[in-house]
């Protein structure tokens, strides 16, 4: 039986989980976290998550939708029935629509600052900066972000026209949506971030940019809070670059499951997740490369979180020749690349009510959006109606979280994780083993193969595990 399409090929599977896998966490929020951890001890633990845990684990998130052929909630419960066990399974389908559903509702207001800005440096208000007194610059630049967030009414408008888009999108369904606007995109994103690169190399801090990086302190890494007297150990930073491994290869929720169920039957998983794997890092590193040296060479701190991105790029791009037009096209890629991953984020859920029978992809999408625009609500207002206020201060790991630092939270950092080590365990315990040597076409003495099923079976599970304890404080 065929509901859906099927990728024209394997290029076009490749560039879909491209698409999924780079957006806004690989340009705003890898970046920005890399600041607030401290630099280099958070980029070398995020790159062994990647490694160790990501890449096994986007593999076997492949091989299940390859073999389930259907949303994620159905593809569990078909697989874990012909492995003999619960269709209680299923439930790691639903886990998925939830997380997607629920990143989605925050990942589209950051989506709208990106949107925002497209008008904003091409009218060229960033030029300003050449006017300015060096010390003047990111104040400057700082406060028009400022003002865009303050401000609940642009960011709610700009939040819907990011949803009504990709409602559009996936309505549009597999060949016609989804393949057509990657092809073009991720090239040229990665000229852009190039041009970019070539600026931050010329400005006066670039080589403590790149120490910022590359040199490794776990000390400062690990004990974050340190006084004259005592150090304060904290498991925030491992579960942090964990928990981005996943966000940032789009793992642990069904998004690649369903993607892998659109795959034509003989497709090779393994070259291609790798493929996949390494375009997504090195997007990130690429953008971490260009970041850091603006910010310590305009004095800007690089733990100013979420706004990070937004309060360092327009430097560049008012002083860089043709900035306008580059911020202008950096801009528009950055939302093209949001809505590559936006779209699946949410095709788990369309996928699954259209297998219900009850709706068209069209009403399934349209639902779907207007839930997720919904519940996003909440993220607009995280930012100045509601910034104040701080629902789960009385726990504190939660302490000062608005809405949108909790949801993001607990999607990136517990739901992506978790989803990923039951993933792990269903393939690497539970499947049997012929049917799993069969989907990834390879053969049981394949040294890649042993690899591969090693790390899944011991590597992620008890990964995931030990940082999860060590974030609630056991090993303290
Ligand atoms: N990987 C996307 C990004 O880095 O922006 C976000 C994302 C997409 C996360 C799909 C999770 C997901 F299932």
């Amino acid at each position: 039986m065929k509901r859906y399409g099927e990728w024209s090929s394997r290029l076009a599977f490749i560039l879909a989980a491209t698409g999924s896998a780079v957006g806004l966490g690989n340009i705003w929020k890898f970046p920005y976290m890399t600041g607030e951890y401290g630099g280099g001890a958070f980029v070398i633990v995020y790159l062994l998550c990647v490694a160790l845990m990501g890449l096994p684990v986007m593999m076997a998130e492949v091989m299940l939708g390859k073999r389930g052929r259907n949303s994620p909630v159905n593809s569990m419960r078909i697989l874990a029935q012909e492995a003999g066990y619960s269709q209680l399974w299923r439930i790691l389908g639903w886990s998925g629509v939830i997380a997607g559903f629920l990143i989605l509702s925050y990942y589209s207001v950051v989506a709208g600052w990106a949107l925002a800005y497209i008008p904003e440096v091409a009218k060229g208000t960033f030029t300003a900066v050449n006017m300015m007194p060096q010390n003047e610059i990111a104040g400057f630049v700082g406060s028009i972000f400022n003002g865009l967030v303050e401000n609940p009414i642009r960011l709610l408008a700009w939040h819907s026209a990011f949803i009504v888009v990709t409602m559009i999108m996936v309505a549009g369904g597999v060949q016609g949506g989804l393949e057509r606007a990657v092809r073009f995109m991720m090239p040229a994103l990665f000229i852009v971030l190039l041009i970019l690169l070539g600026y931050a190399m010329s400005t006066p801090e670039f080589m403590k940019g790149i120490h910022f990086m590359f040199d490794i302190d776990f000390k400062s890494f690990l004990y974050p809070n340190c006084t004259e007297k005592s150090c304060e150990w904290s498991g925030d930073g491992l579960l942090a670059a964990m928990g981005q491994a996943f966000f940032s290869l789009s793992l642990g929720m069904g998004s690649i499951m369903v993607y892998g169920a659109y795959l034509p039957k003989h497709a090779s998983i393994a070259q291609t997740t790798a493929a996949v794997v390494a375009a997504d890092t090195l997007v990130a590193i690429l953008a971490g490369l260009i970041i850091f040296p603006i910010v310590f060479s305009n004095g800007l701190q690089p733990g100013a979180g979420v706004g990070l991105v937004f309060k360092t790029l327009p430097i560049a791009f008012g002083q860089m020749p043709f900035g306008s037009l580059f911020g202008t096209l950096f801009f528009v890629l950055l939302a093209l690349a949001a809505w590559s991953s936006a779209i699946s984020l949410i095709e788990p859920a369309v996928a699954w009510l259209v297998e219900t029978g009850k709706f068209t992809r069209f009403s399934a999408s349209v639902l779907s959006g207007l839930m997720v625009w919904l519940v996003g609500i909440l993220s607009v207002f995280s930012f100045n109606l509601w910034s104040d206020v701080k629902p789960l201060s009385m726990f504190s790991t939660f302490e000062n979280k608005t809405f949108f630092d909790l949801i993001d939270y607990l999607t990136a950092n517990i739901m992506l994780p978790l989803g990923g080590i039951f993933m792990a365990i269903f393939v690497a315990w539970l499947m049997k083993k012929q049917i799993v040597i069969d989907e990834l076409e390879t053969t049981s003495d394949n040294i890649g193969y042993r690899i591969w099923h090693f790390l899944l079976r011991y590597v992620t599970p008890i990964g995931v595990g030990l940082v999860f304890l060590n974030a609630i404080g056991v090993f303290s």
